[in-house]
C-alpha cells in the first residue's frame, strides 16, 4: 500500500487523493477546533472557502441552529459568532449547532480533497482515535494520503510533525508500505519533537505568531494529546463525528 504525505493542499491533485483514505491536518488551529467542536456536541461542521459563502448558507437555517465561525489573519471574522480558538467551542456554545466554518488554510484543504474515498480530520488532540482508523485502512491495503495543510499556503512545522506521528503509527507492524519523500521527511522531523509539543509550538512560526497575538492558551489546548478523542469524518460536504451509527 502507498502512504504519502503532502505539504499544503494547493500542491495536491485529484490523482493524489482519488480513491484513498485521506487525513487533513491543521494542528494550529482548524483541525483541533473541529475535533473540540464535535467532542462538545456540535451537530456538524460545514467548511467554506469564504466568509460570504458561510453567510449565504446561514440564511437557509434558523438563527438558533447555527454558529458562523472562523478566522482571517487568526482573528474572528467581523459579525461572526466564534473565531478559530478551540477554547471558544465549549459545550454551551456549540452543542446541537451547525458550525458554518471558514479558515485561511484548514477549510480549503478539506474542500480540496473531496475526490478521496474517505476524509478524516486529524490533530494531536484526537491522534490515537484517528490513527486507529488509518491503521485499519492500511491493514485492509487501502492507499493513504496525509495532507499537512500548513500555514498561509506554506509548509508548517507542526503539521509536518503531526503527519510524521501518523506515519510512524500507521507503519507499526505493517511491512509492505511505499512512502513518498514527504512521508520520510515527516518521520525525521517527528523524531525531533516527539514528546515535546510545547517546544514544537514555541519553535514553529505559526505557534509563535499565535502566542504573540495573545492565543498562548490555544497552544496548550492544541498540545493536549488525545484530549478530544473523536474521529471527524468529512462526507457530503460536512464534517461529523464518527459514532455508533457510522461505525464500521
Ligand atoms: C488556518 O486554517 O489557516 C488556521 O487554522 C489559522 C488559525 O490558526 O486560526
Amino acid at each position: 500500500m502507498r502512504l504519502d504525505v503532502y505539504f499544503g493542499a494547493h500542491s495536491v491533485t485529484s490523482a493524489d487523493v482519488q480513491g484513498r483514505v485521506v487525513v487533513v491536518i491543521d494542528v494550529l488551529r482548524a483541525s483541533t477546533t473541529i475535533a473540540v467542536a464535535l467532542a462538545h456536541g456540535a451537530r456538524t461542521v460545514i467548511p467554506f472557502e469564504s466568509a460570504d459563502e458561510a453567510v449565504t448558507r446561514s440564511k437557509s437555517l434558523a438563527r438558533g441552529d447555527y454558529k458562523l465561525a472562523g478566522e482571517r489573519k487568526n482573528q474572528m471574522i467581523p459579525g461572526f459568532d466564534l473565531g478559530n480558538s478551540p477554547r471558544e467551542y465549549t459545550r454551551e456554545a456549540v452543542e446541537g449547532k451547525t458550525i458554518l466554518f471558514t479558515t485561511t488554510n484548514g477549510t480549503s484543504a478539506l474542500i480540496a480533497v473531496q475526490p478521496a474515498r474517505e476524509v478524516l480530520v486529524g490533530a494531536f488532540v484526537n491522534f490515537t482515535a484517528v490513527s486507529a482508523m488509518l491503521r485499519a485502512a492500511a491493514r485492509a491495503q487501502s492507499d493513504l494520503a496525509i495532507i499537512a495543510a500548513g500555514s498561509d499556503r506554506h509548509f508548517s512545522l507542526e503539521d509536518a510533525v503531526c503527519a510524521g506521528r501518523f506515519v510512524r503509527s500507521i507503519r507499526r507492524g505493517i511491512t509492505d508500505v511505499s512512502m513518498n519523500d514527504g512521508a520520510q521527511a515527516s518521520v525525521q522531523l517527528e523524531r525531533r519533537y516527539a514528546n515535546d509539543l510545547p517546544r514544537l509550538f514555541a519553535e514553529s512560526a505559526h505557534g509563535r505568531a499565535l502566542a504573540d497575538m495573545g492565543f498562548a492558551e490555544d497552544l496548550a489546548t492544541c498540545a493536549q494529546l488525545d484530549g478530544y478523542p473523536v474521529v471527524p469524518v468529512y462526507h457530503d460536504r460536512q464534517v461529523t463525528k464518527l459514532g455508533p451509527d457510522r461505525e464500521r
